[in-house]
């Protein structure tokens, strides 16, 4: 049987050669290009361009991308790697601002070698590898159980709209908001799924329809200002949709769009889900308002995908990647530990809580 871009692995580490696997997603769906990186600034790059893209699968190339870095320090004691080691962090962490998952790998990574000054240079380096590979593996565990949940949200054969790609494309397997589609397709359940384009990088489009279309889901592509009428006519019963930062009030980062989408589906009367693991909930910011935004190149809007140029030289462009969907609009969030409905204040510290329970119950074993 042919190979689909489900059998590909979105982001994956070969251990034996020290090489960051990923698939070029700047390319996708024409071309399907595997990139084999072992660099700092080809990781940062990678990152920067969306080459890997989605901020679970961010979280993990970044772990992977410090270890590699890693690799190249040159130091006699741990002091001297610790130091090096915080640089190499610090950049790494700099090329996407807003998806919390990055700072939150990147400060397991950290933690992980943190006063360990018992060991050597390359002790260290061995515990940054086995942390990688544990935060890359968990991501595979959570994207399975929030896809678990989410599908007690829906029933077979509804239609569902998503909006730019919370998949298996922005994750080790499987996705978040894609998670119980892809699920409930295995298990012989049928939806239709409604992908917003997602202007202007075209996740929905490039990536999730492809993903679901690949994967023997009933896609069809709309254009994002699309969505009001699809609702309107009835064709949709959930919107399932990915984030890159929740705040502890619940209100949600996620691609540019999202929070338009949440409100024609308040219009409409339609369940609009935020699906997410834990570790893209960031419990130290009170609201939406401290989640910084990323401004991205104005070409992306006025050439980048066109054969021509769609907008006059010199005009002012505003690329925001990313808006935050009010709290107030969210029928659930779905995480890794558990569905939390408002108010959310109250409801994602329980789901921390359980995350903590569990984690006590890992380490009695
Ligand atoms: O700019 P991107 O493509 O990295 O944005 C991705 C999103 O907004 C996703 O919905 C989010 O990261 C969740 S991915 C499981």
């Amino acid at each position: 049987m042919a190979k689909s871009i489900m059998d590909y692995p979105t982001v994956d580490f070969d251990r034996e050669n020290n090489k960051l696997v990923i698939i070029d997603q700047t390319k996708l769906p024409e071309t399907i290009e595997m990139l084999r990186l072992d660099k700092q600034e080809d990781i940062f790059e990678a990152i920067y361009l969306l080459k890997v893209r989605g901020a679970p699968a961010i979280g993990v190339a970044a772990a992977y991308g410090v270890y590699l870095a890693s690799r190249e320090i040159d130091a006699v004691d741990y002091d001297e790697f610790f130091a090096e080691f915080k640089k190499k962090k610090d950049y790494l962490a700099s090329s996407r601002p807003t998806a919390v998952n990055l700072f939150w790998a990147l400060n397991r990574m950290e933690a992980s070698i943190a006063d360990r000054r018992d060991k050597t240079p390359d002790e260290l380096r061995e515990l940054l590898r086995a942390e990688a590979i544990a935060i890359h593996e968990e991501d595979i565990w959570m994207c399975k159980s929030i896809g678990e949940y989410g599908l007690t949200l829906i029933k077979d054969g509804d239609g569902i709209l998503t909006h730019c790609n919370a998949g298996q494309l922005a994750t080790s397997k499987y996705g978040t908001a894609l998670a119980p589609i892809h699920l409930g397709v295995e298990r012989g359940m049928q939806f239709k799924v409604f992908t917003d384009e997602t202007r202007p990088l075209l996740q929905g489009a490039r990536l999730s329809s492809f993903e679901l279309h690949e994967h023997g889901v009933d896609t069809t592509v709309i254009c994002d200002n699309m969505a009001s009428i699809v609702m309107k006519n009835g064709w949709v019963q959930a919107c399932f949709v990915g984030c890159d930062r929740i705040a502890a009030n619940g209100d949600a980062a996620n691609k540019i769009g999202t929070s338009g989408v949440a409100i024609l589906a308040k219009h409409y009367g339609i369940p609009f889900y935020v699906l997410g693991p834990t570790s893209t909930i960031d419990m130290s910011i009170a609201t939406g308002d401290e989640i910084p935004i990323e401004q991205r190149p104005g070409e992306e809007v006025t050439e980048m995908w066109y054969k021509l140029r769609m907008a006059p030289r010199g005009v002012k462009v505003y690329n925001p990647a990313f808006d935050v969907t009010d709290h107030e609009l969210i029928s659930a969030i779905v995480t890794e530990y558990g569905i939390a409905r408002p108010p959310y204040s109250e409801s994602l510290k329980e789901i921390f809580k359980k995350k903590a329970q569990a984690r006590q119950g890992d380490l009695g074993k």
